[in-house]
């Protein structure tokens, strides 16, 4: 059996905002504390669409970094690694793109719909196309089982947990399957043996679904099996063959309903966004600039908190006290926009003072994110090493002949 492991990756597009923080790196830094976390940068997923000027990648993935470290993100409690610094992804990708039908790639919705919005590109290239299957190796290289990803991403896991099927189809069945699954059922002794012959017999001639549930927990328990029959066995049960890549999970992250300067959703793109380690000064200035009801034209007009984009900040900054506080006084016209405004400027520097100081840290001192990485790409590395023994092996690629 495969240990409980998380992965996600993000697109280095330079330094984050935070919509990201809330809508992300939040989630990332509770996932650390439940389970083993790997996060990486995911460099050459932004080659995909930015192969004509490669060179600002290096910098905003470095950015990037300093931003989740200041978000929280733990190097002592997760891996964080550059994917362009494992290559073994790359091989992965390759191999894959040798079984992967064309329709596969045609059909992932993403391909056609990025493809219309960034008409000014041309992406018409094999690398975009494959954009999928180099994230399926990112995923399956680890054994990832949870995969935490917006809504826009979970296709590209659906297609990820096709492809290992595909592949465990393909190439679990070692030589020889059937008789080493047989001689691994002799392993569960003799009562678990016959129990296990029954239930898999029950699945396979009957699809009963339950019969598999209790199979497989019978194999769970069987603790003296080694894993590699465990694996078979899992395979043999439910004729698929030997699982050598995990078919991955995902943990929706709810979109980010964390609103920008103009009301719209936060993001770059928009210029609506504040810089999770915007300077004080300047996102005291960008609160203060914010658009109000644009009924409330003098102080003594009553306002209407619903046609405001300075009362969605304070669904998220205020406490109860406060927004009753303000609600009441914009209706009544008791507050200025600025009185108003004042606690949301107090709640998102108290949320930044903590991001900033982290990533003093690191801006003083250089060579403590390049260790950072460097160990996260060596331990990352080590896991997919691991898995990518197994799919030579699978795929009579091993070099030992
Ligand atoms: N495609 C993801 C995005 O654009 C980034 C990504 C690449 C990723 N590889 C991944 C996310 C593997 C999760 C797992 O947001
Ligand atoms: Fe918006 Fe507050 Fe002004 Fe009302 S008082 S319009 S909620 S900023």
């Amino acid at each position: 059996m495969f240990a409980e492991r998380v992965l996600s990756g993000m697109r280095p597009t330079g330094s984050l905002h935070l919509g990201h923080y809330h809508g992300v790196l939040k989630n990332w830094v509770k996932l650390q504390d439940e389970y083993p976390c790997l996060f990486f940068a995911a460099d050459w997923h932004a080659l995909t669409t930015q192969y004509d000027d490669p060179r600002g990648i290096e910098k905003a993935t470095r950015e990037m970094v300093i931003d989740w470290l200041a978000a929280g993100v733990d190097p002592s409690k997760a891996t964080l690694f550059i994917q362009s610094q494992v290559l073994e992804h790359a091989e992965l990708h390759l191999l894959f793109s040798m079984l992967t039908p064309l329709g596969w790639l045609e059909r992932v919705p993403t391909y056609k719909d990025q493809q219309e919005k960034l008409s000014n590109k041309d992406l018409s290239t094999y690398g975009f196309l494959g954009y999928p299957l180099l994230m399926s190796a990112d995923i399956l290289i680890y054994r990832a089982d949870k995969v935490p990803v917006g809504e826009d991403q979970i296709p590209h896991v659906e297609f990820t947990r096709e492809l290992a099927r595909r592949f465990n189809h393909l190439y679990g069945r070692e030589p020889g399957f059937e008789e080493k699954a047989k001689a691994a059922v002799k392993k569960l002794g003799s009562r678990d043996a016959r129990a296990f012959e029954h239930l898999r017999t029950r699945f396979q001639q009957d699809g009963d679904a339950s019969a598999v549930e209790r199979a497989r927990a019978l194999l769970q328990a069987a603790t003296g099996l080694p894993d590699g029959d465990r694996e078979r066995l899992l395979g043999y049960l439910e004729g698929t063959g030997k699982t050598i890549l995990v078919e991955p999970g995902y943990l929706l992250t709810e979109a980010s309903k964390m609103p920008g300067l103009d009301g719209q959703k936060m993001s770059k793109s928009y210029n609506n966004a504040i810089a999770l380690r915007e300077d004080a000064a300047s996102v005291t200035q960008k609160i203060k600039r914010m658009p109000t009801d644009p009924s409330r034209v003098r102080r003594s007009d009553p306002g209407d908190p619903d046609k405001c984009p300075v009362w969605q900040l304070h669904q998220i900054y205020s406490d109860a006290g406060c927004r009753d506080w303000a609600e009441k006084a914009c209706r009544s016209a008791g507050i200025g926009c600025l009185e108003c405004k004042q606690p949301v400027i107090d709640g998102i520097l108290r949320e930044q003072a903590p991001m900033r100081e982290r990533a003093q840290t690191y801006l003083d001192n250089p060579a403590l994110v390049r260790d950072i990485i460097a160990d996260g790409n060596a331990r990352a590395g080590e896991l997919a090493r691991e898995t990518m023994r197994d799919v030579r092996a699978a795929m009579g690629l091993s070099g030992d002949r």
